[in-house]
């Protein structure tokens, strides 16, 4: 088990400590380290009496078990009061709960002034009171954990508790609000809306679920969401019985019901009811920029004449089956060893770091292209998008959401490259596109490397689209340990400046003004500069930077990174693969999630060179003497075959090899684990069987027969195979 969690140092107030759910934090809190003001009135459920019983009770408990605390007795509605109290008995106030609260539950018509206003003045007012005393506090220290009390009961609304639920629901307004502004303080907020037996339920819910629902179900979460490692701010979270859930809204895609120059009626508002208010592929607005946009565009298209009872972000342009498969025009890209160096630097490579000199001087005996480099040939595709069919893209809400690259041989370090790119697919998001570039790139024939780019079109969704591709490398999360091995680095000043160089000339990442209109403070640093440092940590601590290990990398691009900043990598290896994450040292922000580099436990045992890499297979041999064969006679079995053969090895019923011989393109290659999508035909065969078959042992009529060699797609190329497999053409 991980490190526990505790409060040592920090000071903690709980409101309406003295019994409840506010006792179990308190007692939670004060075991674990913190010192606790126990704030309590002592009066009765509807708000009458008062009693410092309560609180001191809770108190002496503390003590008893060896913790730190004081009792306060005042009012929440008294809130400098509470906040006093920490300060004179402690120093100094870190974290507040509100939890204080009373009820007074009247069907709405029979609901008085009173009934209203105490309500409101107990939870909301309180909690606004109590919390703003202890604002200024947190924010001078840049350290504050707040948490406001929901209810269910405002969240969905409940028979008779119009003034109790206004009230609560009004905490999560406040919330969201202080989450905003409290955030660059390192200030916290966040909501719970508790399930638990107290005297406050006990009157509504019969005896065994008071007994069952305990307090100590609760506080757990309330402990993590106040504690300084969890970075949770602005949530809403259900809680009881041991389960917790967490709550967004969510919002139809909708549709615009206003035409151009004539008035609004609410004839249109019925006629397009169904669709207003149908949440197929509802979009997740997380903050009011997000819910804002919706409205600027509608504005923009509909006063543009466009987007007319359309959905608001007017993609009815959008086609994705006009769009899919459209092939962009080739791009050739020609490179020397200047290149190499010069991206090796964009990527924060430096002569300071001896094993460096490899990647920047071109007399080193062990010379190498950066693997990440495979980027650079490729990136050109992106503007290519401009003019594919059936997608109308807007440049200015373009961003590089994910990235892929896998590399078949290391980079050349200098020639000429081709690149053939695709859409593989185009997918409706609801807040925005995604669409998906396959990109291909040869050098004299030979496939060199393979790039997925993943570009996110902000507010071109909802245009009916599918959501999810096959076809979409995905990232994965790191494991549930810490890092077994972290690298810091700084980024330079003119970092992005000298990045910019190896191709990616977008003024947002050097001009101030360009950077301003994109709403950042200043340029950015291009994602794929993050993705290039955070790579090549990963071939430092993992692969000696050796260029030859290096696979594929996935990432997703989360947030900017200014330059000067530093880029903490941090990695966890599982088997050949090296799950990343990288986040800017000093604000602590994930920049890169999902992360992972997978790399060849040897020498690539596909057509490039070196031993085959077995893992055990036996498969895996005959492929590397397919692959020799290849390379001597790819152009004839080009000519021969003209097709692309795919091979599904299993192991226990599972699959764990793929090849794909492409004999229709170039030379001719054999991939490993590439995407077997293309290919004519696929056979599907266990590890053993294969063998058997190669060997003669297993007749390969009777395999299939027998189901253990399975065909997909044109079974008659299977005949062509003697081509290739001369001895082995049994299969
Ligand atoms: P409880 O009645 O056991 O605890 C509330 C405490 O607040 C009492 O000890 C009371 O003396 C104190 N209090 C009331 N007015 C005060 C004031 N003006 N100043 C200082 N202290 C005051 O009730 P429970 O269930 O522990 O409730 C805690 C919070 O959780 C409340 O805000 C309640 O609305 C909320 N909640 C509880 C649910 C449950 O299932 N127990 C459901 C949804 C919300």
């Amino acid at each position: 088990m991980s490190v526990p969690l505790t409060f040592d140092g920090r000071v903690v107030l709980v409101t309406g400590a003295g019994g409840g759910l506010g006792r179990e934090y308190a007692l939670a809190f004060g075991q674990r380290g913190a010192a606790v003001i126990v704030n309590d009135l002592g009066g009765d459920i509807k708000g009458g009496g008062r009693s410092s019983a309560a609180a001191d009770k809770v108190v002496e408990e503390i003590r008893a078990k060896g913790g730190k605390a004081v009792a306060n007795y005042d009012s929440v509605e008294d809130g400098e009061k509470l906040i006093q109290t920490a300060l004179d008995a402690f120093g100094r106030i870190d974290i507040v709960v509100n939890n204080a609260g009373i009820l007074r539950d009247r069907s709405f018509a029979r609901t008085s002034d009173m009934d209203w206003d105490l309500i409101h003045r107990v939870h909301l007012r309180g909690s606004f009171l109590v919390t703003r005393a202890a604002w200024n506090h947190m924010k001078n220290q840049k350290f504050g954990r707040i948490i406001m009390t929901s209810s269910a009961a405002g969240i969905y609304g409940n028979f008779g508790q119009a003034n109790y639920s206004a009230a609560k629901l009004g905490l999560l307004g406040l919330s969201n609000t202080l989450a905003i502004e409290g955030q660059k303080y390192n200030i916290h907020c966040n909501t719970v809306a508790p399930t638990a037996g107290s005297r406050l339920t006990e009157t509504v819910m019969p005896p065994d679920l008071v007994e069952s629902l305990k307090a100590e179900y609760v506080a757990p979460l309330v402990l993590w969401l106040c504690h300084e490692a969890c970075q949770e701010n602005g949530g809403l979270f259900e809680v009881g019985a041991g389960w917790i859930g967490k709550l967004r809204w969510e919002r139809s895609i909708g549709r615009t019901v206003r035409q151009k120059n004539k008035s609004m009626t609410p004839e249109a508002v019925r006629d397009s009811w169904n669709e207003i208010c149908d949440f197929t592929d509802a979009t997740k607005p997380a903050n009011i920029q997000e819910s804002l946009q919706t409205l600027v565009e509608v504005l923009s298209k509909v006063d543009a004449g466009r987007g007319i009872g359309a959905n608001p972000t007017g993609a009815a342009a959008t086609n994705p089956s006009a769009a899919v498969g459209q092939m962009l025009p080739e791009m050739t890209f020609t490179y020397t060893h200047m290149n190499c160096i010069l991206y090796a630097l964009g990527v924060g490579m430096s002569t300071k770091d001896p094993d460096h000199l490899q990647f920047l001087y071109e007399g080193h005996q062990e010379f190498s292209c950066l693997p990440t480099f495979g980027v650079i040939a490729a990136q050109s595709a992106m503007t290519g998008l401009g003019s594919i069919p059936g997608l109308d893209i807007d440049f200015t809400r373009l961003l590089h959401g994910e990235q892929y690259l896998e590399l078949f041989k290391p980079l050349p370090i200098s020639g000429t490259l081709t690149s053939r790119a695709t859409v593989a697919d185009v997918l409706d998001k609801g807040s925005g596109m995604i669409v998906l570039l396959d990109v291909h790139t040869y050098s004299g024939g030979e496939l060199v490397c393979y790039n997925q780019f993943s570009v996110f079109i902000v507010g071109a969704g909802g245009f009916g689209g599918k959501r999810m591709s096959q076809k979409a490398v995905v990232t994965a999360p790191p494991p549930d340990r810490p890092a077994d091995a972290v690298i810091v680095e700084e980024t330079s000043r003119d970092q992005a400046a000298l990045y910019r160089l190896s191709g990616d000339w977008n003024p947002l990442h050097i001009d101030p003004s360009f950077a301003a209109m994109g709403g950042f403070k200043s340029p950015i640093l291009h994602g794929l500069c993050s993705f290039g440092f955070a790579a090549r940590h990963v071939l430092k601590q993992y692969a000696g930077n050796d260029v030859s290990r290096f696979k594929s990398i996935k990432v997703r691009f989360v947030k900017p990174v200014y330059p000067g900043q530093s880029l903490q990598t941090e990695m966890w290896k599982e088997a050949n693969r090296i799950h990343i994450q990288c986040k800017v040292k000093e604000t602590g922000a994930v920049v890169l999630s999902g992360a992972y580099i997978d790399l060849h436990a040897a020498a690539d045992a596909s057509v490039s060179a070196g031993p085959p890499q077995t893992d055990g297979l036996q498969s895996d041999l005959v492929f590397a003497e397919i692959g020799r064969r290849i390379r001597d006679l790819g152009e004839e079995l080009v000519k021969k075959v003209n097709a692309v053969l795919a091979w599904e090895i299993m192991k226990d019923g599972k699959r764990v090899r793929q090849w794909t011989m492409d004999l229709k393109t170039g030379r001719g290659a054999l991939l490993r684990d590439a995407d077997g999508g293309r290919a004519d035909v696929t056979f599907t065969v266990a590890d053993e069987d294969f063998m058997d078959v190669v060997m003669g042992k297993l007749n390969p009529q009777k395999a299939f027969f027998a189901g253990k060699l399975k065909v997909k797609g044109n079974i008659m190329l299977s005949q062509k195979l003697e081509a290739v497999l001369k001895d082995y053409a049994k299969l």
